[in-house]
């Protein structure tokens, strides 16, 4: 869709990202971000501390509800808004400080932001339009420039309409400059807020691919969707919900939850590390715990007689388990154990995760159905042995 993009000319990098060292700092990094809207009917809280890592390269759709706070979030990232606690780090520059001047110049180099509404300006052709953010940070010679706007058309399969008015092409088409012109200064994260929202069906998809293209070429998309089906296509999923995110692993795990639940039991989590081989639950034992894995892989094992444990089943990330225990009230029917390398999870205890299946009728159906389904896979590997 994006033709051959981003031959990453590096001599052009811009300078303030061009220090990230081996990809496993996190590009964006979200402190405790507060924000509160002061008004004459008080103070209203949209975000409530919320705490994020972006690494280089990931596709993440920002989701919730409509008033959750997405857009408030995101344009914490831009720097169009600032927050009133916290902070927010892109690379090694601290964004919540910048001034008016050093932030326009700073965005401009450095993130490509794509609107529902497009927002071209309408007296410019679309090649001007694209021209544009070069011109403002004078990257590339003015020549340069007018090549570079053609070649990004191009790409957004435009360039026969370069000289038009933004007025004389549809939405679908608006978008997609739109998109050439967040690409202009090559920036390395495109932050988007409902790129898709004003766009039926098929233009969305081409709208997405495009993103999803700029994924595979290393960059680093942060979008906002309202869509679930699109939603499910990034590599990680941020859930807000009343100005708190959900844990992503709590929404993989139990996505019947609604979304105030995943928050409220994203409140309640505790994380636990395990190294390769250690016990996580003994067979016979009380189960206290409900476990969702969030890192490696975990051994399911149950006591041969008089012999060795044999394993019967393996679980990795956002995969879960302990609900046995803890839903019929017995002891470990099966030793859970970290395999060969660590294991990390988060759990939450008895009280919390029976008043989740209290509140949540679907989800506790769904566990119910995992329930059964895991003693079916237990009788049958019993029955293996035997026979
Ligand atoms: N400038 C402002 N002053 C006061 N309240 C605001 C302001 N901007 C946003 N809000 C409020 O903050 C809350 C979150 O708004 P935000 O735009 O971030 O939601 P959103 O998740 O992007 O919603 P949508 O899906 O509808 O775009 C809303 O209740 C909104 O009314
Ligand atoms: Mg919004």
């Amino acid at each position: 869709m994006l033709k051959s993009l981003f031959k990453r000319n590096h001599a052009s990098m811009p300078a303030a990202l061009e220090d990230f060292s081996d990809g496993r700092e996190p590009i964006i990094r979200l402190r405790d971000i507060k924000k509160t809207y002061q008004s004459v009917a008080g103070d209203f809280t949209v975000l409530k501390g919320i705490d994020a890592d972006f690494y280089q390269g990931e596709f993440i759709g920002v989701i919730g509800k409509s008033g959750s706070g997405k857009s408030t979030l995101i344009n914490m990232m831009t720097g169009i808004d600032r927050p009133s606690a916290g902070e927010v780090y892109v690379g090694k520059v601290p964004v919540h400080v910048l001034n008016e001047g050093e932030m326009s110049e700073w965005r401009g180099r450095n993130l490509g932001i794509v609107f529902q509404f497009f927002q071209l300006l309408p007296m410019l052709t679309l090649l001007e339009n694209i021209m544009l953010p070069m011109d403002f940070c004078g990257l590339y010679t003015p020549r340069q420039r007018r090549e570079r706007a053609l070649m990004l058309l191009n790409l957004v399969d435009m360039d026969d309409h370069a000289n038009k008015l933004p007025s004389a092409i549809s939405g679908g088409q608006q978008q997609r400059v739109a998109i050439a012109r967040a690409l202009a200064n090559d920036p390395p994260i495109i932050i988007a807020d409902e790129p898709t929202g004003n766009l039926d069906s098929k233009t969305a998809e081409s709208v997405f691919r495009m993103f999803e293209e700029m994924v595979t070429q290393g960059k680093t998309v942060v979008m906002v969707t309202h869509d679930s089906a699109l939603a499910r296509r990034v590599t990680r999923t941020l859930l807000i919900a009343d100005g708190e995110i959900a844990n992503e692993w709590v929404v993989k795990a139990l996505p019947t939850l609604s979304h105030q639940e995943m928050v409220a039991a994203t409140r309640r989590l505790k994380p636990h590390r395990f190294k390769p081989g250690e016990t996580i639950i003994q067979q016979g034992q009380p189960g206290d715990l409900f476990y969702i894995i969030t890192r490696g892989m975990v051994e399911i094992a149950l006591k041969r007689p008089g012999g060795q444990d044999v394993v019967v089943n393996r679980m990795t990330a956002g995969q879960y388990f302990g609900e046995i225990e803890l839903v019929e009230n017995q002891r470990a029917i099966a030793t859970v154990r970290a395999g060969n390398s660590p294991v990390e999870v988060v759990a939450l205890e008895r009280a919390a995760f029976l008043e989740l299946l209290s509140t949540s009728e679907s989800t506790r159906q769904a566990v119910e159905g995992i329930v059964t389904q895991r003693h079916g896979e237990n009788v049958r590997a019993q029955a293996d042995r035997e026979g």
